[in-house]
C-alpha cells in the first residue's frame, strides 16, 4: 500500500515511514525538504498519486497564535483537496487528546481548526489523538518560564515515547478509517511538574519548576484531569523510567 507520510522527516513522522517500510508498505516521507510543501500546495499532486492513506503528522513551525492557526487551516485544506483529487482513500492526522478541552490556546485552536476541516471534508478519516511525547518534556519547560523559573500546574498526564506513538498511528494507518478519534495514551498517569523537573534534572538542566495551580499550560488554564485520555485509549508500553533510561544511553553512546 503506498502511504504518504505529511511531516515524515519530523520526529514521529521519521519513526513511522520507517516502521511502515519494516512492515513492507511503500511509505513515502513528505516535507519541504523532499519537496512537498502543502502550505503551497507543491509537489503534492504527484506525491499523492496512487496513494491509499495520506497521515498528517506535519507540525507548524511557529507556534504564534495566528501563525499556527494560519498554517493548520492552510495546509490542511490543500492537502484535503489534493487528497480528493487523486481519491485517497484514508485521511489520518495526529492531533492531542483534550484538543476540544484546550480552547483557550492558541495552539489548540488551530488543531481544532484543523480537526474540524477533517471532519467536514469527504474524505474518510480518523484523527488520532496522543498524550503529550516524552520528548516534548524540555520543549514544554521551555514555553511555561515566569521571571526565570518553569511554572507548571501539578495536574495528572498520561505521556507517551515518541515511538509508542508512532506504533499507535501505523495500526490505524493501516486499518480501515473510523471517522472518528482514537486516543492512545502512555501506561502511566503520572505529574506534569514532577515529570518535567525530572526531566531536566537527568538533563542537568539547573532551572527550577514550580507547581503552580494558576499555571496555564500552552495558554490554557486546565485541571486534574484535562490532559488525562479516556478509558478506552490504546496504551503505549514504554514507562517513563525505560524511555530515560535508553535516552541516556543512546546519549552515552553518541
Ligand atoms: N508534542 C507533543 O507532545 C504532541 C502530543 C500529541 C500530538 N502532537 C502532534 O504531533 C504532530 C507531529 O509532531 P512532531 O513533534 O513529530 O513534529 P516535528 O518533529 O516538529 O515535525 C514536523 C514535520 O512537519 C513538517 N512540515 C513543516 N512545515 C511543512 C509544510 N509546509 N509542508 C509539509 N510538511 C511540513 C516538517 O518538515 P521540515 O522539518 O522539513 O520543516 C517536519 O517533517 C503535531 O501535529 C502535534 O500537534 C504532539
Amino acid at each position: 500500500m503506498k502511504i504518504v507520510v505529511i511531516g515524515g522527516t519530523g520526529l514521529i513522522g521519521s519513526k513511522l515511514v520507517n516502521k511502515l517500510r519494516e512492515h513492507g508498505h511503500e511509505a513515502v516521507a513528505a516535507a519541504p525538504n523532499t519537496g512537498v510543501n502543502t502550505l503551497t500546495g507543491e509537489g503534492l499532486a504527484e506525491v499523492l498519486k496512487g496513494a491509499s492513506v495520506v497521515v498528517d503528522v506535519s507540525n507548524s513551525p511557529s507556534w504564534d497564535d495566528a501563525a499556527v492557526l494560519k498554517f493548520f487551516e492552510t495546509s490542511t485544506r490543500n492537502l484535503l483537496a489534493y487528497e480528493a483529487a487523486a481519491e485517497v482513500g484514508h485521511h489520518v492526522a495526529l492531533s492531542v487528546v483534550g484538543t476540544d478541552r484546550l480552547s483557550e490556546s492558541g495552539y489548540f485552536r488551530a488543531k481544532i481548526a484543523q480537526e474540524k476541516l477533517i471532519t467536514e471534508s469527504s474524505i474518510a478519516y480518523t484523527i488520532v489523538h496522543a498524550t503529550q511525547f516524552f520528548e516534548f518534556l524540555k520543549g514544554l519547560a521551555d514555553v511555561s518560564i515566569v521571571d526565570g523559573k518553569v511554572h507548571l500546574p501539578p495536574v495528572l498526564f498520561q505521556p507517551m515515547a515518541a515511538n509508542d506513538v508512532a506504533c499507535g498511528v501505523l495500526k490505524i494507518a493501516v486499518g480501515p478509517p473510523v471517522n472518528g478519534i482514537v486516543e492512545i495514551g502512555g501506561p502511566e498517569q503520572l505529574r506534569l511538574d514532577e515529570l518535567v523537573r525530572r526531566r531536566l534534572a537527568s538533563l542537568n538542566d539547573p532551572r527550577e519548576v514550580i507547581a503552580d495551580p494558576n499555571a496555564l499550560y500552552s495558554g490554557a488554564k486546565i485541571s486534574e484531569r484535562t490532559l488525562l485520555p479516556g478509558n478506552n485509549a490504546r496504551l503505549g508500553h514504554m514507562t517513563f523510567e525505560t524511555w530515560l533510561a535508553q535516552s541516556a544511553a543512546t546519549t552515552h553512546a553518541a
